[in-house]
């Protein structure tokens, strides 16, 4: 599987909805269930690169207070879910299947220069990096123009195809509240790929897929990857970029 397959289903925060998210058991998961890639959530602290999605602790660990307050050796002997650690991206990137791809989505600000410099030095063979942060994921593009990047967009403005085209974007990423038929159609017009958030109900992917959209992001990977998801075919975006 890959991003420029006509249909991807990719595994939220690993599968969100079954493990808890970005650990490794919920990666694993996502992989048990055959998605085509995995999302997951980046911030820098102390030159590492932490799978995490808040930039506060309560939520998904036993700490608490903002990431940022606290040091690198305690943030990772915190318990995120199951006794595992708030995992280092190094970490998911070695349990990642061959042909699975990966998501990563810049969070915390200056991931842009640790995320490039991290794949410069780790081979991932198929790899998209995304983020509402625009003008983060522009630093990105600007030290790593060869690695495909994905504007995230949570609320709809027209200037998205703009800021896709400035990008040399592979994608846009779009929550599902704002994925029509219509930007749908138009970003395959212009050759860009969509990959449509949170999308748990089977029922819900095939309408989307139907539209157009070329991917899923799921919490639940087992009934979405187990559903029938036909591509609208023949005018997929062309193979690539
Ligand atoms: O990248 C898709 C999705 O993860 C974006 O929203 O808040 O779940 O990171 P969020
Ligand atoms: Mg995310």
């Amino acid at each position: 599987m890959s991003f420029l397959d006509p249909v991807l289903v990719i595994g939220h925060r690993g599968a969100a909805g079954l493990v808890p998210e970005n650990t490794l058991p919920s990666f694993q998961r996502a992989f048990e269930c055959a998605v085509g890639a995995i999302e997951l959530d980046v911030y820098a602290i102390e030159g590492e690169l932490l799978v995490i999605h808040d930039d506060t602790l309560e939520r998904t660990t036993n700490g608490s207070g903002p990431l940022s307050a606290q040091p690198l050796a305690a943030l990772r002997r915190l318990d995120a879910g199951g006794g595992w650690p708030i995992p280092l991206l190094g970490e998911v990137a070695a349990i990642l299947p061959a042909g699975v791809g990966l998501n990563i989505e810049l969070k915390g600000p200056d991931t842009a220069g640790p995320v490039a410099d991290f794949l410069a030095r780790t081979p991932v063979a198929d790899v998209l990096v995304s983020s509402f942060e625009h003008v983060e994921l522009r630093r990105f593009h600007a030290l790593a123009p060869a690695v495909r990047v994905a504007p995230l967009f949570d609320r709809w403005t027209d200037r998205a195809w703009t800021i896709a085209e400035e990008l040399g974007a592979f994608a846009i990423n779009l929550s599902r509240r704002i994925a029509t038929r219509e930007r749908l159609a138009r970003a395959r017009e212009l050759g860009l790929r969509t990959y449509v958030y949170t999308v748990n109900e089977p029922a819900e992917a095939r309408t989307l897929i139907g539209n157009g959209a070329t991917g899923i992001f799921t919490d639940f990977p087992d009934r979405i990857t187990a559903a029938r998801l036909d591509p609208i075919g023949a005018d997929a975006p062309a193979a690539g970029r």
